[in-house]
This record gives C-alpha cells, sequence and structure tokens, in this order.
C-alpha cells in the first residue's frame, strides 16, 4: 500500500473520474477527503466504498469557485487527519458552443470552475503543504482539448491551456520545496460528461483513437495513481490519456 499514512483531496470526487481516483488512491492506502459540490448521494456512497476498501475518507462539500469554501475544506481536512499529501483537482464542467453562438456566462463559469477552482484549491493548500515541510503532489486534470483546441470547446479549451500553463508555472515554483505539480490530459473518457455528447460526433472521434476504444475512468486514475505514488523526478508535465487521439 504506498499511500499509507498520506492524504488525498480530490475535487469533484462523488462521480466519474474524480470517483475513479478517489477509489484507486483509497485501494492505496490513502485517506481520502472527498469533495463534492451537490450530489451528496453520490458521494455517500463513493465513501461507503472507501471504507469497503479500509480506507479513511470523509465528505466534504465545497463549490470550488469560491475560495473561502476551498479554504475551509482544506482547513475540515487538516481537523480530521492532521495532514495533507495530495491534491487532485478534478472538478470540472463543460458549456460547449461555437463562440458565435456562445453567452458569456457559458465563458464565465466554465473558466471559473475549471481554471480558477484550481487556482483556489492550489492556494487554499500551499500553505499547509509549505508548513509540513514533507514535500506533497498537486495533479491537475487538464484535457487534450487543452493541448490541442477544440471546436464548439473555446471555454473550455482555454480554462484546460490555462491549468497547463498555472501547472507548468507552479511546478517551477515549488520544486525547490519537494513539491511536484503535473497535469493529466484526458482524451474522451465514458462518463457523465461525454454521455450527452450527439452519436454523430461520437462516430466521428472513435475512429481517430489508436487504441479504437473510448477511454474509462479507470484509465484515468491508473496515470493519477503514478503521479501520486512515485514518479519523483517528474514536475510541470502533462501525461495524455487519450489512447493515442492526439496523433
Ligand atoms: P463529470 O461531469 O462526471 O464530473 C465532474 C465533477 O466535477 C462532478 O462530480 C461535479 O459535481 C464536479 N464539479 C463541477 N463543478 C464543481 C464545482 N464548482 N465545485 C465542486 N465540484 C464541481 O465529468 P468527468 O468526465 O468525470 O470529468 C472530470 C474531469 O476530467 C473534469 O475536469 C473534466 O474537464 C476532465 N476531462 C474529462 C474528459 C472526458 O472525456 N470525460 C476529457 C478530458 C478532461
Amino acid at each position: 500500500m504506498s499511500l499509507q499514512g498520506k492524504v488525498a483531496l480530490v475535487t469533484g470526487g462523488s462521480r466519474g473520474i474524480g470517483r475513479q481516483i478517489v477509489l484507486t488512491l483509497a485501494r492505496a492506502g490513502a485517506a481520502v477527503v472527498i469533495n463534492y459540490q451537490k450530489n451528496r448521494d453520490a458521494a455517500e456512497a463513493v465513501l461507503r466504498e472507501v471504507r469497503e476498501l479500509g480506507a479513511e475518507g470523509m465528505l466534504y462539500q465545497a463549490d470550488v469557485t469560491q475560495l473561502p469554501e476551498c479554504e475551509k475544506m482544506v482547513k475540515a481536512t487538516l481537523d480530521q487527519f492532521g495532514r495533507i499529501d495530495i491534491l487532485i483537482n478534478n472538478a470540472g464542467i463543460r458549456r460547449d458552443n461555437i463562440l458565435a453562438l456562445m453567452k458569456v456566462e457559458d465563458w464565465e463559469v466554465v473558466v471559473d470552475t475549471n481554471l480558477k477552482g484550481v487556482f483556489n484549491c492550489c492556494k487554499a493548500v500551499i500553505r499547509p503543504l509549505l508548513r509540513q515541510k514533507s514535500g506533497g503532489k498537486i495533479i491537475n486534470i487538464a484535457s487534450i482539448a487543452g493541448v490541442a483546441g477544440n471546436s464548439g470547446q473555446a471555454n473550455y479549451a482555454a480554462a484546460k491551456a490555462g491549468v497547463i500553463a498555472f501547472t507548468k508555472t507552479l511546478a517551477k515554483e515549488l520544486g525547490k520545496r519537494g513539491i511536484t505539480v503535473n497535469a493529466v490530459a484526458p482524451g474522451f473518457i465514458e462518463t457523465d460528461m461525454t454521455e450527452s455528447l450527439p452519436q454523430q460526433l461520437k462516430d466521428m472521434v472513435l475512429p481517430r483513437i489508436a487504441l479504437e476504444r473510448f477511454g474509462k475512468p479507470e484509465d484515468v486514475a491508473e496515470a493519477v495513481l503514478f503521479l501520486a505514488e512515485g514518479a519523483h523526478y517528474i514536475t510541470g508535465s502533462v501525461i495524455m490519456v487519450d489512447g493515442g487521439l492526439s496523433l
């Protein structure tokens, strides 16, 4: 159990990729804080699964767009577990449209959640991490859209590109303190986020994936575990988890 004694906070941990990251880290022995925004029942179900794996966990409801809520969440983590070692910024949304039709509100809510949310959680966690003087791992879930752009996702792609630049910058700032900061950029992963996409779009994407299948949350969680449990000389990197879609 490589993460025994470590404490990990996962934003948007009640479903999809976040849920799988929570379970994967718990299986590796970490105590896990499951952040959720609205769906307490789903979050409680994940917490039960964590406990069935023999790991410790707690729930915390917070909106990552609000810095004070993120700060309270980190304080609650420290109150419960006495430390924090790993932050996974996973919470994210999409509000797709071509730019001509994109509403300002759709730009704002996506940038606020996907980019400012990452800033808020990193900001909240940074002082406790530095005080502990025992290094740490920050892993941000970006997207292939943030690397290559994606038609209909100007807001989402710009926010995710921002996450990548933020990741590299923080890696430079925190390297000397033994804290690594990396991003994982998923391609097309089967979750609630992609379920509602038109079948026509899915039919177009599938033949472009070298591995000839859409990704699963487990595929992303595997990469996160790699970065969380070892990868001691990797920082400021972006790991593509896209089955070769970006090739
Ligand atoms: P999902 O829609 O199933 O889950 C997103 C989670 O984020 C939910 O638990 C939701 O409650 C939470 N969330 C949203 N706004 C929040 C807020 N303001 N505060 C706290 N939590 C909030 O989506 P999925 O697919 O699991 O996505 C997880 C991450 O992976 C996101 O950052 C997404 O952009 C990224 N991603 C997903 C891809 C995919 O194909 N599914 C591809 C590339 C990146």
